[in-house]
């Protein structure tokens, strides 16, 4: 294929809306239950929320921001099929220092969109903010 038909595919994709003009992450997920204190340094409202691995913490400028996420598929122990095919939109409020996950959502939002028996699931992740 060539450079110029690659192009006009991509374009077709948007219109059609096949591909995302916002790419989403893939990582990993667990979920926690101590929102307090957290790393942002503030009291959320509501109680979806997401702790940040280093690798998108951003030195703290992601507090507060949104994110979209979506559950993909097994990770660890566990149902083989743990997603209940919702998408959750968490706010950001703490830091995984050194997490083996990529982020960690409150066990509210985790449930929404996974069996929490699950463990580590796979993830989807699109910053909306
Ligand atoms: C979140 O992601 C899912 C799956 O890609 C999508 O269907 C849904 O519309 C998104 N929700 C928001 C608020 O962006």
């Amino acid at each position: 294929m060539t450079t110029k038909n690659l192009h006009a595919l991509v374009v077709f994709g948007f219109v059609l809306g096949l591909v995302s003009p916002s790419l989403a992450t893939k990582g990993t997920a667990v979920y926690f239950t101590r929102y307090y204190p957290n790393a942002c340094y503030k009291l959320p409202t509501g109680i979806k929320f997401v702790s940040l691995s280093d690798q998108y913490w951003d030195g703290g400028a992601r507090c507060d921001k949104r994110y979209n996420v979506t559950c993909i598929g097994p990770r660890s122990q566990g149902s083989a099929t743990p997603c209940t095919g919702e998408s959750v939109v968490v706010r950001t409020i703490d830091h995984c220092v050194d997490c083996e996950q990529s982020i960690v959502l409150s066990k509210e939002a985790f449930t929404i969109i996974a069996d929490p028996e699950a463990g580590t699931i796979d993830v989807e992740f699109t910053l909306l903010d």
